[in-house]
């Protein structure tokens, strides 16, 4: 590799599951395929400077790899072994890392330990900025193998990550009716998707802060002699399936069914595995059920999902907004932490800065 030293920096968005990834394969396959919103304002903003290492650096403190990692501009040490463990993961497919020394210089949009998942938009960050340099050292590359390699290697920095390279609506996983799905990455949803889901709003209610009691790598890992395994992985198949209809054909009442069903399964499944867990809060039930009661009482088409933990999305259209917005301040803050909740909507993926 020829190019002495330089940076780049990318934005990559968080992104929420429609159809939910739970459960693994080795090398990050998924053990069902899912589809995602690729969020707008809830954003990782990463630099990546590099600089050629002299030949004669000793490759020995940190199996052969050398960074430097500020969180908000500051040396943050407790995150430098994911960066490590990812290195060695995407080391096969950017044989050039070992050659640099790099700054890797990431903040978040979103409030630090918000309970909001950063790993899907840090990894898809990182790899938006490793890419870069790789098409600098080989910069007749196309536009498709940047953007589906991006993926390819965010997914194996943590698997939802693949989702959060494109925009506005992503799948990932080997699906039969879906043209050039596959495991490997996240591709745009291929077929047209009706007005009605055009700026879909996705209002994220705080609910709990606290560090996650179980780690997505350890629930993934209890879908492995999962009573109901095989029967979800089905059911994911299934609900996709509803769900091409439904972007096909606007119908958001059946779109409402298959996206609370699907938060539902998903803590379904952490409530049925051994050891069992709960990950939702007496507050998040209390949200649920006020939203249900709103949707009866006034037909508005507002529903919730749910990631691994206690915080709701709420979801909706655009031409409802001021509604949802004026219940969300009146009924549901007060279930938040500190009130606290994160005005979002669909967005189109990672952009360079
Ligand atoms: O990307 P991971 O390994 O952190 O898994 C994320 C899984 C869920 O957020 C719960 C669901 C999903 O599809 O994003």
């Amino acid at each position: 590799s020829t190019i002495e030293n330089g940076n780049f920096e990318w934005s990559a968005p968080s992104n929420i599951a429609l159809v939910k990834y739970w459960g693994k394969k080795d090398n990050q396959i998924p053990a069902n395929p899912s589809v995602s919103f690729t969020l707008n304002n809830c954003k990782t903003i990463t630099k990546l400077g590099f600089e050629k290492r002299a030949t004669s650096t000793p490759l020995s403190v940190t199996n052969g790899f050398s960074f430097d990692l500020l969180f908000e501009g500051k040396p943050k040490e407790d995150f430098k072994p994911k960066i490590q463990k990812f290195l060695e993961r995407v080391e096969a497919y950017l044989p050039f890392l070992k050659d640099y020394h790099f700054t890797i210089d990431t903040q978040n949009t979103f409030p630090h330990s918000s309970g909001i998942a950063s790993s899907a938009s840090g990894m898809a960050a990182l790899a938006m900025n490793f890419m870069s340099l790789e098409r600098e050292l080989n910069p007749e590359m196309t536009d498709a193998y940047f953007y589906q390699k991006a993926s390819f290697l965010a997914r194996l920095g943590s698997g939802s990550a693949c989702r959060s390279v494109k925009g506005n609506v992503v799948v990932w996983g080997n699906q039969a009716n879906i043209e050039g799905s596959t495991d490997l990455f996240g591709v745009e949803f291929p077929y047209t998707i009706h007005e009605n889901f055009k700026n879909y709003q996705d209002t994220i209610l705080l609910v709990d802060k606290g560090e996650k009691q179980v780690s997505s790598t350890v629930g993934h890992d209890l879908m492995h002699n999962h009573p109901y395994a095989e029967r979800r992985f089905a059911q994911a198949h299934e609900n996709l399936d509803k769900l091409i209809a439904i972007f096909k054909n606007g119908n958001i009442d059946e779109f409402i069914k298959v996206v609370e069903s699907e938060a539902l399964t998903l803590h379904a499944m952490m409530m049925t595995s051994m050891p069992y867990f709960i990950l939702m809060k007496p507050n998040t039930l209390q949200i649920i059920n006020a939203i249900w009661k709103f949707r009866n009482e006034t037909q508005i088409p507002v529903c919730f999902t749910l990631d691994a933990g206690a915080n709701v999305h709420v979801l909706y259209p655009e031409n409802v907004s001021e509604k949802v917005l004026q219940f969300i301040q009146d009924e549901l803050v007060v279930f938040c932490q500190n009130s606290q909740y994160i005005c979002d909507k669909i967005g189109s993926g990672a952009i360079a800065l």
